[in-house]
């Protein structure tokens, strides 16, 4: 795992819409794996922002989100499909039918799930695949217990991340209670990982993620399995790491040196 802990939250950030801009300038025909979440509206709002400069076009770009709530339309004000419109699609120059999302009100979720892995296949894979973390390890929706070879399915939601989400709701009660979700073994498969995590809130799951054993109970070091996996953090989010100096010694604030190839890291 490649380590970089930046000065700020909002170099964080921008550090990681710097790495998809670099994967859609230098991939033919570019596939990004998108994540929602609060984590990732500066990321998206300077991806808008370099469109709008003339820096970055999404023209010829596919992505697949990671997960969807099960039972929101995709016209429901919180479901994904429209905060995903809200915070890139509708300010880029993206092709909508180039955009895929799991579609949470499918009639059959099991046919849909399976429909969704074949997409990510045909479209020739995943290049980069952009990730938050719950404060719980969840990646995607693949709460703790996930079975770490799963792919896309339902998943029931923690009360925890339900009430974590509950803020984007005008009540606790209306967050749903199941999500449709990439697997832990949909998200290997990415070529790339970068996985972006802010604030104190989430200093135990990137400590559990980055320096603890693999383990179901936190989805989110099934990461320490993947080769090409960057995990970008605030000072607040890395504070807990015990071997903080090295990763700081290695990329001092969070620069990556020209070494090629690797996770970078040593
Ligand atoms: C959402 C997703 C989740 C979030 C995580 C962190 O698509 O994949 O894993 O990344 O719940 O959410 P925030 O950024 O709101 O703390």
């Amino acid at each position: 795992m490649k380590v970089l802990i930046l000065p700020t939250a909002e170099r964080a950030a921008m550090h990681v819409a710097k790495l998809i801009a670099d994967t859609v300038i230098g991939t033919a025909n570019p596939v990004l794996g998108l994540a929602t979440g609060g984590t990732m509206e500066p990321v998206y709002r300077e991806l808008v922002h370099r469109h709008q400069a003339g820096e970055l076009s999404f023209a010829g770009v596919t992505t697949f989100n990671l997960d969807e709530y099960v039972g929101l339309p995709p016209a429901h004000p919180q479901s994904y499909h429209s905060t995903m419109r809200r915070l890139l699609f509708d300010y880029v120059d993206i092709d909508l039918e180039r955009c895929h999302l799991p579609q949470g009100d499918a009639k059959d979720i099991e046919v849909e799930a399976a429909r969704y892995e074949a997409a990510i296949a045909n479209a020739g894979g995943i290049d980069l695949q952009l990730l938050g973390v719950g404060s719980n390890g969840h990646i995607g929706f693949n709460e703790p217990t996930s079975s770490l070879g799963a792919r896309t399915r339902v998943k029931t939601l923690t009360r925890e991340t339900r009430s974590a989400n509950a803020r984007f709701f005008s009540s606790p009660d209306e967050v749903p209670r199941y999500a449709l979700t990439m697997g832990p073994a949909t998200i290997m498969d990415a070529r790339q990982c970068v996985l972006l995590a802010i604030g104190a809130g989430k200093a135990d799951a990137i400590a559990r993620m980055v320096e603890g054993p693999v383990g179901a109970d936190c989805p989110a070091t099934a990461l320490q399995w993947h080769p090409k996996a960057t995990i970008v953090l605030d000072p607040e989010a890395a504070s807990k790491l015990k071997m903080i100096a090295y990763y700081q010694y290695v990329h001092p604030d969070g620069q990556e040196p020209e070494l090629g190839g690797g996770d970078g890291q040593s």
